[in-house]
């Protein structure tokens, strides 16, 4: 056993996992500027009150899952761990005043997130989004288009399968009432709900919907259903947003009972699930419409939304479905070796000056046998091994074409551009 491990609900991700975890952050930045959002980076915490207020005081999130950091003296003020990118990427819109800046402002964000869940299979307390928000658009052309750029994202980095849940949760005109019958409802039954939702429902109904308590599952299901209580306004918004979804091409389902776990949503909610496994934890990514946060944070009222993915479990399906869990990380174009195995100042300088140049090159640092350092790049992939010997005097090298099996003398000042041409015909050809 080693003495120290990753704390629990934290994972290392190893090169092999990065070569797939690149790719998704390629394909993620990739389609974020396709689609016109600008990168932003906000602080790992915030005030604990951005989250409080944000996501809401009765959410699972803040009541049980912030990750808040420890006063470091009496007076200070009381930080948390970002559980999710909206809510700071928002305090930031309003702090830097972007609602001057033409609207809407499409802002995405690519990082960890932390939630001090009980981890489980695709539930870490350290965990990746990729995230994108337009804020200042009031839908529901925008709507569709964060959707199918969704869906885009599972197709391009190859995920098999993936169906999107959509639904209206309302607004403030017509929530209200659909909250007051949902009340009566669980009342009518609360014989039967367990002792934390029987708690809540009179804090924050909605929340019961979303319960994790397999207990909830026959009464959710049986319950009052939001659509039928929308008011003109939302019910035309839903209907538009499913048109313009339909006429994108982006297949759909409808699901009444998705409400999502965060207070900030109105109108538009959404969710990504390879079909099949709508399981609570197995949602590949979630997001909605959320009108009233910008205000809630303190800016003017300003319509906004956006979706967060779940990168890693992203990751543990493609590994499920075979596309790829792990990889091989690239090996060097070139190692450069030596006849005389103490040099290895000539060693290093001349991978110094291959580096400078913009290539791959490792040096070998050792002092074992020219046959030895030869075998090793072999092992490391490299195409190349440049072998540094007597002829080094003269300004010349050997280069060994390792895939090949040739060698051929090469002057030290043409070295970096040999290589690189070399290299370049052996990808294109
Ligand atoms: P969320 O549904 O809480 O939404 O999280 C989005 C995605 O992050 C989930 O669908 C899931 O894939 C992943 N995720 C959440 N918790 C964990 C965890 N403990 N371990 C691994 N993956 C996890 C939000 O965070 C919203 N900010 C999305 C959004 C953006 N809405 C509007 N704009």
């Amino acid at each position: 056993m080693p003495t120290f491990r990753a704390p629990r609900g934290t994972r290392d991700l190893l090169p092999a996992d990065h070569v797939v975890f690149d790719r998704l952050l390629r394909t993620a930045a990739d389609l974020a500027t396709r689609y016109g959002y600008h990168p932003i980076e906000t602080p790992l915490f915030e005030q604990t009150a951005v989250f409080e207020r944000g996501i809401g005081e009765v959410t699972d999130v803040v009541e049980k899952e912030l990750f808040r950091l420890a006063p470091r003296t009496e007076e200070s003020e009381s930080w948390t761990l970002r559980p999710e990118p909206t809510a700071g990427i928002v305090r930031a819109y309003v702090q830097h005043g972007m609602q001057t800046l033409p609207q809407p402002v499409k802002l995405t964000m690519t990082g960890p997130m932390f939630r001090y869940d009980r981890p489980q299979a695709g539930r870490y307390r350290q965990f990746w989004q990729f995230d994108v928000e337009a804020i200042g658009d009031p839908g529901p052309a925008v709507d569709a288009e964060i959707i199918e750029l969704g869906h885009r994202f599972y197709a391009e980095v190859g995920v098999d399968g993936v169906e999107v849940l959509v639904n209206s949760i309302g607004d403030a005109a017509c929530r209200p009432a659909y909250i007051a019958e949902l009340v009566r409802y669980y009342r009518r039954h609360a014989a039967s709900l367990p002792p934390t939702e029987l708690d809540r429902l009179e804090r924050n109904a909605l929340r019961l919907l979303d319960s994790k308590d397999p207990a909830m599952a026959d009464l959710n299901a049986a319950a009052p259903r939001i659509t039928d209580h929308l008011c003109d306004a939302c019910a035309a918004h839903f209907e538009s947003m499913k048109a313009h979804l339909a006429a994108l091409g982006v297949p759909y389902r409808v699901a009444p009972g998705l409400v999502r776990g965060l207070d900030y949503y109105t109108r538009t909610a959404f969710e990504f699930y390879v079909a099949g496994r709508e399981g609570q934890q197995q949602a590949l990514g979630g997001g909605g419409r959320y009108d009233g946060l910008v205000a809630l944070l303190g800016g003017k009222p300003t319509p906004g939304i956006g979706f967060g993915l779940g990168l890693d479990r992203v990751m543990l399906v493609l590994a499920e479905q075979g596309g790829g869990a792990v990889g091989a990380p690239e090996g060097p174009l070139a190692v450069v070796v030596g006849a005389d195995a103490e040099d290895t100042v000539a060693r290093l300088r001349v991978a110094t000056e291959l580096r400078a140049a913009g290539l791959r090159v490792r040096a070998e640092l050792g002092r074992r046998k020219l046959g030895r350092q030869l075998e090793a790049a072999g092992r490391d992939g490299a195409h190349f091994a440049v072998i540094l010997g007597d002829e080094l005097e003269g300004g010349q090298v050997q280069v060994r074409d390792l895939l090949a099996g040739t060698q051929r003398t090469v002057a030290v000042g043409d070295l970096a551009r040999e290589l690189a041409r070399a290299e370049a015909s052996h990808r294109h050809g």
